[in-house]
């Protein structure tokens, strides 16, 4: 097991890599304990959960709202819960999102901790503290940043995982190794020869190693004023292909990391052979590299971004694999590219 800590202004995070389930109750020293979890997740795991109150969440982003969590507030309230108490979220980056922010949110803030158990929400969604719930139609609107006092990154549990979502994870950890560790983006390209099927040491090392690099950037900008936008590469173009097109985020982010890869070398920035390695390791794992259908739709959405300044946006770039920066891109750079992707 290995360890790696998030000190921030919202609060200190230990994240536990390689540390089994079972274990969790090591972690809940003199403090009641409420486990949150999904029905997916109470229905594989719930053997290993601690002794203690559980609450089974339906599953699916339309559960990620205000009205889940007043829900939970007054099964919590139900459950006489104080100060003292310590939710723990075990599910995916949906059950992650919603316990932070009731736990953020209830009696002004109570403990938390994560057992994510996607490899979405191990790199991803426990990791940098930010918390909340969709609201009207729009992603995440309403939410605080908190940093949960625990994550057990458990690997074995992602065997359970259906394969689209362990791809899904991959795009993330791949969008970690091309915007900050060209080492790593090899060791993945050595390492991941079959897709999916890796050793359980592979892929322990591989969510410590994008859990490190999400780490490092968020104890530099743990609020997203600059550096930690980097974290974006591929999102930016991404979420319009996920709203238009109706792609799970994985596939649509592994669009945009390649769309953001053409327009670095179309920006000078980037050599053609990096793109082709970065398109190389993106299909290993099934997700798609190329938007041919709805360009038109998706130019539209980005027109429409509300990020937008004038005829620019930041668009996050590559100047080498394991170098990002961010740079203004325009309406009409973007759709040029798009062009080359259409062919
Ligand atoms: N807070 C953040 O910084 C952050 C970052 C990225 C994503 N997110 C959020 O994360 C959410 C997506 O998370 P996700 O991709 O983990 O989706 P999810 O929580 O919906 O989980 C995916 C599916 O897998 C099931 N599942 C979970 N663990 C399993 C296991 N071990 N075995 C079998 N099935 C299992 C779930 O029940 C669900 O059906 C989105 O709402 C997104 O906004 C948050
Ligand atoms: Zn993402």
């Amino acid at each position: 097991m290995r360890e790696l800590e998030i000190n921030g202004k919202t609060g200190r995070s230990k994240i536990c890599i390689g540390e089994k389930m079972s274990n969790l109750s090591k972690y809940l020293v003199d403090s009641p304990a409420i486990v949150i979890t999904d029905e997916n997740v109470a229905r594989h795991y719930q053997q290993y959960f601690p002794d203690c109150e559980r609450i089974v969440l339906e599953t699916g982003e339309a559960i990620k709202t205000l009205d889940t969590v007043r829900e939970l507030y007054e099964r919590l309230m139900g459950l006489a819960a104080d100060r003292s108490v310590c939710l723990i979220g075990i599910g995916g980056g949906i059950v992650c999102d919603i316990t932070g922010f009731t736990a953020s949110t209830y009696l002004r803030g109570v403990r938390f901790g994560y057992v994510p158990t996607t490899l979405l929400a191990q790199v991803d969604a426990s990791v940098g503290g930010k918390t909340g719930v969709n609201f009207s139609g729009y992603k995440n609107m309403i939410g605080v940043f908190s940093q949960p006092e625990f994550v057990i990154c458990d690997p074995e549990i992602l065997m359970t995982l259906p394969e689209v979502e362990l791809a899904a994870g991959f795009a993330e950890v791949i969008k970690h190794a091309a915007i900050a560790d060209a080492g790593y983006f090899s060791f993945l390209e050595k390492n991941t020869g079959n897709g999916l099927e890796m050793s359980l040491e592979i892929l322990e090392k591989i969510i410590y190693e994008s859990v490190a690099i999400k780490a490092a950037i968020v104890g530099r900008d743990e609020t997203e004023k600059g550096e930690r936008r980097k974290l974006n590469f591929g999102h930016t173009f991404g979420h319009a292909v996920e709203k238009t097109t109706g792609l799970p985020h994985g596939m649509a982010v592994s669009i945009g990391m390649m769309t953001a890869a053409k327009l670095s070398t179309a920006k000078g920035m980037l050599d053609v052979a990096d793109v082709d390695r970065i398109e190389n390791l993106l299909a290993r794992f099934s997700l798609p590299t190329r938007l041919d259908f709805d360009a038109d739709r998706v130019m539209d959405a980005m027109a429409r971004d509300k990020k937008r300044e004038g005829d620019h946006i930041h668009f996050v770039l590559l100047s080498a694999i394991g170098k990002a920066v961010i740079a203004p891109i325009t309406l009409t750079e973007l759709s040029a590219v798009l062009g080359s992707n259409l062919d």
